[in-house]
């Protein structure tokens, strides 16, 4: 057999692997892989739903693939001063998305809600035939309340370009929650369903009211309304907060539950992370869990807390580094609107992980 490419063999997982998750993810940054076609061209070894969309709806395929995208930066900015970090490019990625521990959970919950969320988005811009904004026709009008400054005796009514989140939910069902293999409904796939689940649930329950005044000199006489999803970064730091508090869960006798461990007083919810097996302490480089190690991290010397270097590099300390970086300095605005800078070079003192 020939050796693979890297975008072969990102190819090959995002379509053979059980978890469509790990695909997606080895996917992401590949440009190659970006292209639907590409993708959906090998869709004869799919099964199911996955490759029903392919063949029916790659449009939506590359919009799974741009919300995977997002997903992993999102999970890079939240996770940025930890140790572990969230990397995907490296040879211990796939490890993390194999176990059952809290970084998994967070990395499924973030990218079905990353999926939902492009979808839906794509849908309101009009980007996608199969879909738009609402239909609110038959609606209740919504609440005077509905953005805190409900103007007396006024009228509403829905309008505008209302996010369609439904529509974005079926297909994050569809692509994320893809059957595995038959026969395999173990304990780690219904945890695996939960916490996508849960992600989509991050985005879908706190969908907002937006308004707008109509009438004359802004008498607001008419408001019209439309739902909005909230922003993904608002999403991310709701899933960061389900992940300090994830709740460990093992299975049940039947198979078919889930059992919150511990002295845990209420099980979790439907928006709480759920994982099964305890995190390595990702100090050291080890393949097997799939830690990268802090070794070389930049680390905060007068902080005390996460990204601080007591935390960060595991109790074996750490170097200074003096390092050259160019920056925008003496900036002059002109009326109007240009802003002149100048290239500064300054020292920075960073702090490093041995
Ligand atoms: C994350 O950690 C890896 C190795 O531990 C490092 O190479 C990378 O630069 C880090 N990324 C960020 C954004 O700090
Ligand atoms: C380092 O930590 C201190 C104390 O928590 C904080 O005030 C400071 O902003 C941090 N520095 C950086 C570069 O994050």
């Amino acid at each position: 057999m020939m050796p693979l490419s890297r975008t072969q063999l990102g190819l090959f997982f995002i379509l053979l692997c059980p978890a469509n998750i790990i695909g997606l993810w080895w996917a992401v940054g590949s440009p190659l892989v970006m292209d639907p076609n590409s993708i959906c061209r090998k869709t004869k070894r799919l099964a199911g739903k996955q490759a029903e969309l392919c063949q029916t709806e790659p449009e939506i395929v590359s919009e799974v693939v741009k919300g995977a995208k997002m997903a992993v930066r999102e999970c890079q900015y939240q996770f940025r001063s930890r140790r572990w970090n969230c990397t995907s490019h490296n040879k211990y990625f796939g490890k993390i998305l194999q176990q059952d521990i809290r970084e998994t959970a967070f990395v499924y919950a973030i990218t079905a809600a990353g999926v939902i969320h492009t979808v839906t988005q794509a849908c309101s811009m009009g980007e996608l035939m199969q879909c738009g904004c609402e239909v609110t026709r038959n609606w209740a009008p919504p609440s005077p309340q509905a953005n805190g400054r409900g103007a007396e005796g006024s009228a509403w009514e829905w309008g505008g370009c209302g996010d369609d989140v439904e529509y974005g939910y079926e297909k994050s069902r569809q692509f994320m929650d893809a059957k595995r293999k038959k026969g395999k409904s173990d304990i780690r796939t219904l945890i695996d369903l939960h916490n996508n689940e849960a992600g989509r649930m991050a985005v879908k329950n706190y969908m907002r009211t937006e308004c707008k005044c109509h009438g004359l000199s802004g008498s607001c006489t008419l408001q019209t309304c439309w739902k909005k999803m909230p922003h993904f970064r608002e999403v991310g730091d709701r899933l960061l907060e389900r992940f300090n508090g994830a709740f460990k869960v093992m299975g049940g006798n039947d198979g078919k539950t889930i059992i919150p461990v511990g002295h845990n007083i209420k099980p979790p919810d439907k928006l709480d992370l759920i994982y099964s097996a305890d995190s390595p302490d990702f100090c050291q480089a080890n393949r097997k869990t799939g830690s990268p190690g802090t070794r070389g991290r930049v680390c905060n010397s007068t902080g005390l807390d996460v990204g601080g270097c007591d935390l960060l590099c595991c109790g074996r300390g750490y170097r200074e580094e003096t390092v050259v970086v160019e920056e925008s300095c003496l900036c002059r605005f002109h009326w109007c609107c240009v802003v002149n800078c100048n290239k500064c070079t300054v020292k920075k003192e960073l702090s490093i992980c041995l």
